[in-house]
């Protein structure tokens, strides 16, 4: 925005409660780095982000190609006409491929074949997979980054088209909500910030936020309908009351209108194991079914029915009642559930009842019903004492 405007700068995150800031872990993401630790600065993290290097488009064209001929070898004569190199240049690149776990035999002498289709999130494999979304054109992979969000954000700020959408393979510094950190291992997980730019009040970002909730169940469902999913207000995706997904809303707006959204979703998909502090609260879709799943597909049946979801809420009057509903449908949170919200020295504590019609959820308290803008919420199993 240019300075000296009048409009309100509110660049800020959709924080799950304005008043309440977290204090205890969220599931599946890691506690807050000590202020005297290493970690960037914010300023520094974004600047770093923006500045990494996006895959070698060449890597994805030469996966492409031998795909698309996969019963049969490739000369790196062909290969290299393709891509427009040398036959050494294709070989360092089958190098590089190897390095990232793409299954490739042969050498320059006999050309190359893949013994697998590799799961990884390039641009020309999800591309087709993602015809007439508004994501087809604007696929930006990275092997590393620091955060898909960090990054998407500030693409955002330069002028990004909505529908771009960053995926990464790892992430070294993934953020989760509040401060917390996003446990990122390389290619086991999703790691996805799509820029949005609906133009809407920042009221109604939350109920955006929710459908997001609902387009990654739509997405592990499409893929295997046996997974049972329960959706924890406002943003997490649990199994077995496991966080398995969490998604990290962002938005830079005015006072009453949103510039840009960033919706970043990680789904723990193949990991086979956590970090220790995490054990007893993620779960991986793997440990979940017992089997891998395919990132891949995984990733367009994401963004397809983000895109969905996305243009129902935009376009269609009746889209936000159908958010709510659905939400509440599949969450086991928003009724009759005791829970403790807790959060800047605020606690709220009661019986859930719904939610409102801006998403915020509503609990019963001795005090009479109340509204939560945001929070962790903890189930209370024994009984509250007020
Ligand atoms: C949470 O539950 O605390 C939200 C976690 C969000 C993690 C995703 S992974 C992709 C994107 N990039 C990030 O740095 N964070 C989000």
């Amino acid at each position: 925005m240019a300075k000296g405007s009048l409009s309100i700068v509110v660049s800020r995150r959709l924080q799950h409660n304005p008043f309440i800031k977290n204090s205890a872990k969220t599931r599946a993401s890691r506690a807050p780095r000590s202020p005297d630790s290493k970690r960037a600065s914010p300023t520094r993290t974004a600047a770093a982000d923006h500045k990494q290097q996006p895959t070698d488009v060449r890597l994805g064209r030469i996966v492409r190609l031998l795909m698309e001929h996969a019963t049969v070898v490739v000369s790196g004569t062909k290969i290299a006409q393709e891509i427009s190199s040398n036959r050494s240049e294709v070989w360092r690149l089958i190098q590089q491929l190897r390095g990232l776990g793409v299954d490739v035999a042969g050498h320059p002498a006999t050309g190359y074949r893949l013994r697998s289709v590799p799961d990884l999130l390039l641009p020309e494999i999800l591309r087709p997979l993602l015809r007439g979304t508004i994501f087809e054109d604007h696929i930006h992979h990275f092997y590393k980054i620091g955060s898909t969000n960090t990054a998407a954000m500030a693409a955002a700020a330069d002028g990004a088209v909505e529908g771009s959408v960053f995926l990464a393979e790892e992430q070294t510094t993934g953020r989760g909500r509040g401060a917390h950190t996003w446990d990122s291992a390389r290619s086991a997980g999703i790691y996805c910030s799509t820029v949005l730019r609906p133009a809407l009040p920042p009221s109604d970002v939350l109920v955006l936020a929710l459908a997001a909730g609902l387009a990654v169940r739509t997405a592990i469902v499409e893929v295997n309908a046996r997974v049972s999913i329960d959706l924890k207000w406002p943003n997490d995706v649990l199994i077995d009351g496991r966080k398995v997904c969490g998604i990290l809303t962002e938005m830079n707006a005015e006072a009453t209108r949103v510039r840009h959204i960033v919706v970043g979703i990680g789904i723990n998909v193949n990991q086979a194991d956590f970090p220790k502090e995490l054990q007893n609260d993620a779960t991986s879709l793997r440990i979940a079914t017992g089997s891998e799943w395919s990132r891949v597909e995984l990733t367009a049946a994401l963004l397809k029915s983000l895109d969905r979801e996305y243009r129902q809420f935009i376009e269609q009057p009746g889209a936000r009642q159908s958010i709510l509903r659905r939400f509440a449908e599949h969450s086991s949170w928003v009724r009759a559930k005791q829970v403790r919200i807790e959060e800047n020295g605020t606690k709220v504590e009661g019986t859930t009842e719904g939610l409102d019609e801006r998403g915020f959820l509503q609990v019963r308290t001795p005090q009479g019903l109340q509204t939560v803008l945001s929070g962790t919420v903890r189930e209370v199993k024994e009984a509250i004492s007020h």
